[in-house]
């Protein structure tokens, strides 16, 4: 009998990403989605890559019921990794409300329904946003939590809070929360990716669909910041990097290896590029000229932020394989199946 593992938002870019991970580590998984920032489509390219079609439940998450019914029937899950959220710091900012209850009351109701089993292992989606602008380079997890320059960056402190109260009184449930970088790219085989809705916020979405021509140029959100080129500086990590780090860490849940029973790690490359040594890498690795111009800064971006790696290269046993170029490419890949 395989381990059944919940994947909510697994029909996302990390999600589905993920989900591939798990069928080839040979887990049995189930997505829940509620396709609001997502499609269905995405279970046929899982299916191409994987030759699993992973059970598919479109619930929204914000029925109370509709989860404890979920977990009435699939009653012998092992592990839940939860990416299902809202996502975008511009639009949290207008839509608070929005964002306050989808990311907090879908963890909640997940929670209330965990804290039931003898065991529980949850894996929680967080992000480098929390740190804010750090003092130190490169992040490690003892930084500093700044106050949140987003409503979309708060519910991720506080929901790593949320975890860490109900781990305190709850000792069968062993959770870790996961703090990304820059994710970025997309499974070699091109049958999944990042598949943003509307314009793109993110940079390198915005940079493949301006290099295969649906944007007329990118803008470069300011170049007079105090780095080596006047642009910001990420860590921008290869999508299935990360979906490797989700693997090793439900087994280290799972196999009851973990120090504490809520354990956070930094998943970056730990080296930080910036916006114009991303679009040099673009270009060289795939021969396509960027057509470009700077732009004011964008209200809320950080200066620089890149991760140490070092608890989650020793204690996870994780690092990132995969180059920047590596990764541009596989984004650019993708991007030509719309073309
Ligand atoms: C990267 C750099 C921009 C677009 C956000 C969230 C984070 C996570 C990833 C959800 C910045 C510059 C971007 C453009 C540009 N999301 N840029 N022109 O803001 O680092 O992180 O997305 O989990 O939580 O905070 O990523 O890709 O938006 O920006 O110049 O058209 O590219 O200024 O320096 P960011 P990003």
């Amino acid at each position: 009998m395989r381990t059944k593992i919940l994947v909510t938002g697994g029909l996302g870019f990390i999600g589905s990403h993920t989900v591939v991970a798990l069928q080839e580590k040979g887990f049995e998984v189930i997505i829940i989605d509620n396709l609001s920032n997502s499609y269905v489509q995405v279970l046929d390219g899982i299916e191409k890559i994987t030759n699993q079609r992973p059970i598919f439940e479109q619930i929204d998450l914000r029925e109370k019921e509709m989860v404890k019914k979920f977990f009435e029937k699939y009653n012998d899950i092992e592990g839940v990794i939860h990416f299902a959220a809202s996502k975008a710091v511009g639009d949290s900012v207008k839509k608070p409300l929005v964002y306050y209850e989808n990311n907090l009351s879908t963890l909640i109701y997940l929670l209330q329904e965990l804290q039931k089993n003898s065991r529980a292992n949850f894996i929680f989606s967080s992000s480098c946003t929390v740190y804010g602008q750090a003092d130190n380079l490169p992040i490690n997890e003892k930084a500093p939590i700044k106050t949140a320059q987003s409503p979309y960056g708060n519910t991720k402190q506080i929901g790593e809070e949320i975890i860490a109260d109900t781990c305190k009184i709850n000792l069968n449930l062993n959770a870790i929360s996961l703090r990304y970088f820059n994710p970025i790219g997309a499974h070699s085989s091109a049958e999944i990716g990042e598949l943003p809705i509307g314009t793109p916020q993110n940079l390198i979405p915005f940079i493949t669909q301006t290099a295969i021509g649906q944007r007329k140029e990118l803008m470069v959100f300011g170049n007079d910041y105090p780095t080596r080129d006047g642009t910001c500086i990420r860590d921008y990590i290869h999508v299935m990097d990360l979906a490797s780090a989700h693997v090793l860490a439900l087994e280290r849940l799972i196999k009851r290896k973990e120090d504490s029973n809520f354990e956070i790690f930094n998943l970056g490359t730990g080296n930080g590029n910036t916006v114009l040594e991303v679009i040099n890498t673009f270009e060289k690795s795939t021969g396509i000229n960027l057509k470009y111009k700077f732009s004011d800064r964008r209200e809320g971006d950080v200066i620089a932020a890149f991760a140490d790696t070092v608890k989650a290269n020793n204690v996870l046993g994780w690092k990132a394989e995969r180059s920047l170029a590596e990764a541009l490419q596989s984004a650019w890949k993708w991007q030509k199946r719309f073309a």
